[in-house]
């Protein structure tokens, strides 16, 4: 069985895996952070979206094999110090949530859209989450949660 070593929220992790095992496997049942989602097996719903190495990658869709040696973010590794990520607290304040089962990936995407594009308008915000499925919100509020966390985030 191979063995995997990465940092995840800053902390080194060793695991055993298959080598069929997926990341979002290997965050959720090896060192349980349940807060990445699996939404669908298609890889559409964009509900497992984490970091890896500072890019937004669908954990679904990647070997825990493949994660060997990076750096890997989740949705656990966002808030600090017992404060929650501007982008967390824009979702929270804009009501971009409802069920909260895509807000996982939703955020993460949106960190990451912000990373490369820390201005984006509408359109841009729209096609970024075109990865990202929610079945509860519209998309309204989540745009403008991540409008408001743009905002924020440049003070
Ligand atoms: S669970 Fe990964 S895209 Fe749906
Ligand atoms: S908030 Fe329920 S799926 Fe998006």
């Amino acid at each position: 069985m191979p063995s995997v070593s990465m940092t995840v929220n800053g902390r080194a992790v060793t695991g055993d895996v298959e080598s069929r095992t997926l990341l979002v496997q290997f965050l959720r049942e090896n060192l349980s952070l349940t807060g990445t989602h699996v939404g669908c097996d298609t890889s559409q719903c964009g509900a497992c979206v984490v970091h890896v190495n500072g890019e937004s990658v669908k954990s679904c869709t990647m070997l825990a094999v493949q994660a060997d040696g990076a750096e890997v973010t989740t949705i656990e590794g966002l808030a600090k110090d017992g404060e929650l990520h501007p982008m967390q607290e824009a979702f929270r304040e804009n009501h971009g949530l409802q069920c909260g089962f895509c807000t996982p990936g939703m955020v993460m995407s949106a960190v990451d859209l912000l990373q490369k594009n820390p201005n984006p308008d509408e359109g841009e915000i729209r096609e970024w989450l075109e990865g990202n499925i929610c079945r509860c919100t519209g998309y309204h509020n989540i745009v403008k949660a991540i409008q408001t966390a743009a905002a924020d985030m440049k003070g």
